[in-house]
């Protein structure tokens, strides 16, 4: 059997049982080559300081990059009896070069892991931002390709007003141009480098934090190094994995709230919008069926992102200082977030992207004059009425429209003007839709005016 690295102090290797309960290899391996450029520049700050020669660190660095080929052509053999990742790695260059017994001076695998996991996390988000992006571009395409279509806007899932739909779609790229953010600030949080902390004391011997974390990019917008500033916290410290783990979660439910939006609009009971084959099913059963089940999926998956929020949130809680190895827990959920985010980022674009807009269902859902009684109640604010009356006189109009069962804009104007004087001859001028967007030009608003800033904003921004 394999000489495990603390073997000095045991007289027996772990049950079989317990090697496959506690080995974490199968899923920290994809943190290699995270380890493998910690474990270098750890190795040059070793010799930096004169606790290794620089024909070691030469060789140590040679050793992991032969590693390090392997790995990435995947003819390296993972062995679950190593336990992890690092164990792995550093057990495969001991058997190749000398001077690997020296690497892990100054060194414990709690400051190691917690190294590798910032190192990760700012390529995960990185890598999030750029997928996120791609369902923006695919957004914005659709809202060139239908910049004129009006739809209602809802709440409580009733007509409300009307919008421009590529306002509505614009609505969707805040809320993600907000992840992208959330993603940046997670990035920042792990900018700072672990490694001397040790197993939770530091060490005794003469190392250079500062030159590990510059070597590593741990380093602000000046390039000046930044090292963590407690060894304790460093080694305890998971909650990078539950800022990530909530960035991940809001994605989920920006995206959850997305797809219920596209499964209600591509309804029969809609009928705006068709999805595009390529990401519908259909049923075993019904042949007429075609379920929008990408979207439904999205819908699905924030439930699992929101459970690895919470799984992370309670692994931590009550945990006492420092290290326990509970924490090996902490790196599926947060593996499990990252995988799922990027495919609902491609899944969206790729729905979003093969979008066909139904034009004439949209405009007849958009006709309904009562979708402009709040501006018909602006109408008489502009005639000198207090808001709150304006508001009483609409719905009387309203309610006289419905007893009458013809369309707000059929009544006749002395029926109107005998609900409040101030109706006038061209009251029904409101109703026409286009004039109806055009007044609303203020920032943020569904004019056309406010639109094209939009789309260029947009247009810059995704550049
Ligand atoms: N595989 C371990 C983890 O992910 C690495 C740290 C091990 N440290 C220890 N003291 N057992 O947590």
């Amino acid at each position: 059997r394999k000489q495990v690295t603390w073997g000095g102090r045991f007289s027996a290797g772990p049950a079989q049982l317990m090697q496959q309960f506690s080995e974490s290899v199968s899923f920290d391996s994809r943190l290699a080559l995270f380890d493998i450029a910690g474990s270098q520049a750890h190795a040059a700050m070793l010799a930096h300081v004169g606790l290794i020669t620089a024909r070691e660190c030469a060789a140590i660095h040679k050793g992991l990059e032969q590693i390090r080929r392997e790995i990435e052509a995947g003819e390296f053999a993972w062995d679950l009896a190593l336990e992890d990742v690092h164990m792995n790695i550093e057990h495969a260059l001991t058997l190749r070069v000398p001077a690997a017994a020296k690497l892990h001076t100054a060194r414990s695998r709690n400051d190691q892991v917690a190294t590798d996991m910032r190192l990760w996390f700012k390529a995960a988000c990185a890598e999030l931002r750029t997928k996120l992006h791609g369902a923006q571009c695919a957004l914005l395409d659709v809202a060139s390709a239908n910049a004129g279509v009006l739809i209602p806007g809802y709440t409580h899932l009733q007509r409300a007003q009307p919008v421009y739909l590529a306002h509505h779609l614009f609505a969707w790229m805040e809320m993600l141009a907000r992840d992208c953010e959330r993603f940046e600030r997670v990035a920042a949080l792990a900018n700072w480098c672990p490694l001397g902390s040790g197993a939770i004391a530091g060490t005794t011997l003469p190392i250079d934090r500062e030159h590990t974390a510059r070597l590593l990019g741990f380093v602000d917008a000046r390039g000046r190094p930044q090292v963590t500033q407690n060894s304790m916290d460093t080694v305890a410290d998971r909650d990078l994995f539950i800022e990530f783990a909530n960035a991940c979660a809001l994605v989920g439910v920006h995206f959850s709230r997305m797809a219920e939006d596209l499964i209600l609009w591509s309804s029969s009971e809609f009928g705006f919008v068709d999805l595009p084959d390529a990401f519908c099913t259909g049923s075993s059963l019904m042949p007429q069926k075609k379920n929008p089940d990408s979207c439904e999926l999205l819908r699905g998956k924030s439930a699992r992102l929101q459970g690895n929020l919470h799984t992370l949130l309670t692994l931590t809680k009550g945990l006492p200082l420092t290290y326990n190895r509970d924490l090996q827990e902490d790196k599926p959920p947060v593996f499990d977030s990252f995988d799922q985010v990027a495919i609902c980022a491609e899944v969206f674009a790729g729905t979003v992207g093969g979008l066909r807009v139904n034009e004439a269902a949209c405009a007849a859902a958009v006709a309904d004059p009562a979708l402009l009684a709040t501006d018909l109640a602006d109408y008489l604010v502009e005639r000198g009425v207090p808001f709150r009356e304006a508001h009483h006189a609409v719905g009387a109009v309203v309610q006289l429209a419905e007893k009458r069962g013809v369309a707000l804009n059929a009544l006749e104007t002395r029926e109107v003007k005998k609900i409040n004087a101030a109706f006038a001859e061209d009251w029904r001028e409101v109703f026409d839709l286009k004039r109806a967007l055009a007044k609303r030009s203020g920032t943020g608003m569904p004019g056309p005016v406010q639109l094209r800033r939009q789309f260029a904003r947009w247009k810059k921004l995704l550049k």
